[in-house]
């Protein structure tokens, strides 16, 4: 190759080069010990004498040039000049980047709470059995309180769950007591959307199975959960209830955050609003386990009302319908 296009070659490529990293390997390619354009120098000396002078003085000259280019290559790069497309005087634009869900935000506090209090997170499947939804959480057949849980059934027989409970006795039967677990998940109805239904929603299931576990046990670590979600000064009281599974059974209500118990539009002038089901664990339960020796507390949570409280939505569908406008209210990453 003449040291013509030699030259153009070079001074090509190191017009393409975008790294210092390239513009370095082209110095050596071409500029190095054993360079293409080192060799040729070299090579001079072969040429009959008459030749030399020109084609020394001029590959001398692309060497110079050569090296120039590239150094002023390297600066350019470490400055950025080189990349006409970029105006470093333009305000930045962070990535767009997704925040948890409120359900997701108010889950993961919820844990937290009982995390601390010695708990673990387990969970199950959202397609259950008929056993582990209610004859195993002593609701057999025909017993009127399976008309309580509007339930969809699948073809094969088995159903969408239509609360955490099964995950109680699912963790019973794998794990033997004492033991303390929460179960955050999705549990489904048959019920039409409206401003307060949802055929879907999320529940967290709490079971602390011991010895000597008592209803003040119960009450207290409820208690401890309203206050830490609400803030220390909420009310909560308890009334009595009824679950199959839990004898006896008790809901707690708390004094409605907005309207410190005189009545509003939220707690629908009750001035109170019911946020967890609950109960010491039914000893046909225990027994049919095998753990008859030991007593315990459960409850359970639905968190989409708990949420549309605490954060004041007054519309459960809006925890579906994917808006941003909606979400990125509580998106921590302020986008
Ligand atoms: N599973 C009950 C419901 O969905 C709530 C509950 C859980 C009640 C545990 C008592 C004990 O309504």
């Amino acid at each position: 190759m003449d040291l013509e296009s030699l030259g153009k070659e070079v001074q090509l490529a190191i017009q393409k080069a975008a790294s210092l990293d390239e513009v370095e390997s082209l110095r050596i390619k071409y500029l190095g010990k054993k360079g293409e354009l080192t060799k040729v120098l070299h090579s001079i000396g072969k040429l009959p004498a008459n030749e030399r002078p020109k084609a020394g003085k001029l590959a001398n000259k692309l060497k110079n040039e050569l090296g120039e280019l590239i150094k002023e290559k390297k600066e350019e790069i470490k400055t950025h000049k080189s990349l006409p497309w970029e105006d470093l005087s333009l305000p930045g634009r962070r990535p767009n980047v997704g925040g948890l869900h409120p359900l997701s935000i108010l889950s993961h506090e919820i844990q937290e709470i009982f995390i601390k209090m010695g708990f673990s997170v387990v969970t199950g499947p959202e397609i259950e059995t008929e056993y582990y939804n209610f004859t195993a959480l002593n609701t057999p057949k025909d017993h009127p309180a399976r008309d309580m849980h509007d339930t969809f059934y699948l073809k094969d027989g088995r159903l969408l769950r239509t609360h955490t409970s099964p995950v109680q006795i699912r963790t019973l039967e794998k794990h033997s007591p004492p033991l303390r677990i929460i179960s955050p998940g999705r549990c489904y109805r048959v019920d039409t959307f409206d401003p307060i239904h949802s055929p879907t929603f999320t529940q967290i299931e709490g079971l602390w199975i011991d010895k000597n576990i008592s209803m003040a046990d119960l009450f207290g670590t409820l208690d401890l959960l309203a206050k830490s979600i609400f803030g220390k000064d909420v009310k909560t009281e308890f009334f009595p209830s009824y679950f199959p599974f839990t004898e006896p059974s008790a809901e707690m209500w708390i004094q409605c955050p907005f309207c410190k118990g005189k009545g509003c539009s939220v707690c629908k002038r009750r001035g109170r609003i019911e946020t967890v089901g609950a109960g010491m664990v039914h000893p046909n339960i225990l027994e049919s386990l095998g753990y008859g020796e030991f007593n315990g507390f459960a409850f359970g949570m639905g968190i989409d009302r708990i949420a549309m409280t605490k954060y004041d939505i007054d519309d459960i569908r809006l925890f579906f319908q994917n808006e941003l406008q909606f979400l990125r209210q509580f998106d921590d990453s302020k986008l």
